[in-house]
């Protein structure tokens, strides 16, 4: 638990930072690092690219997969999750164009686009460290409320809570909200070697409680962590309000 919005960032930026350092990656053994979209990590990819621009560390050797993308939005959308991860941290670090993974939600057949994506995840060894942000109904990626657990990445129908929740990247209209998207499965993320989970604001609160203080279940689909070998919350005061 930390104070703050920017604490918690500052926090998971220097924990990657620190984790990439350790791994000491290489051309051959890659670290393979998952990421999340959203307004979560907005402040954890901030403080990447300043520790990024004081030398601290590089993306030379760092492969992503991104969690989700929605169908249907062209990729040059400002609101497509490409869009999204080339603005706020790809083109202000080193990474290689060639590392970075995104699902293509206008690929022409959907299915084989996400059976190719888990592949691509498997052929570089799997995944070093996910990072994660969850909807206010406990959704990690767009694994919505009675996604199964074992899910793999697929197309998924959103959430009305989601898209209502959405609608404020797409001029507050909900119509204007895509209502399916790609998304890795939850097996997906859990089968990652570490899992960090980023919870901020009150809103959040009863997400927070359901998935660490309730059993492990379908409708809070993030308490998933609870079965995880290494898994992280970085949460700020203001989620524990249901602890
Ligand atoms: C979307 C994304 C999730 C993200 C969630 C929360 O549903 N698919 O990956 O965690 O939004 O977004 P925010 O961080 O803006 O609260």
């Amino acid at each position: 638990i930390r104070e703050d919005y920017t604490e918690v960032s500052d926090y998971i930026a220097n924990y990657i930072k620190e984790r990439i350092n350790q791994f000491n990656p290489s051309e051959e053994r890659p670290f393979v690092l998952g990421l999340p979209t959203g307004s979560s990590p907005i402040g954890v990819y901030k403080k990447m690219v300043e520790l990024y621009k004081a030398g601290d560390f590089s993306f030379k050797h760092v492969v992503t997969f991104n969690m989700d993308e929605y169908v249907g939005l062209p990729r040059d959308h400002p609101e497509s999750y490409h869009s999204f991860m080339w603005k706020n941290l790809f083109m202000h670090v080193d990474i290689k164009p060639e590392n970075v993974h995104i699902l293509n939600g206008n690929a022409p057949d959907l299915d084989e686009e996400c059976k190719k994506y888990e592949a691509d995840i498997a052929a570089v060894g799997g995944i070093e460290l996910f990072l994660g942000g969850i909807g206010p109904d406990g959704h990690i990626a767009f694994n919505e409320p009675g996604s199964s657990l074992t899910s793999r990445t697929r197309v998924k129908t959103l959430a009305y809570e989601t898209i209502i929740a959405n609608a404020r990247f797409f001029d507050g209209d909900v119509n204007k909200v895509p209502k399916l998207a790609l998304t890795v499965g939850v097996a997906t993320v859990m089968d990652a070697r570490e899992v960090v989970v980023i919870i901020t604001g009150a809103h959040k609160s009863i997400a927070l409680a359901k998935c660490i203080e309730e059993g492990v279940n379908h409708m809070w689909t993030v308490s998933s962590i609870q079965l995880h070998p290494k898994g992280l919350i970085v949460c700020d005061e203001d989620s524990t309000l249901e602890l």
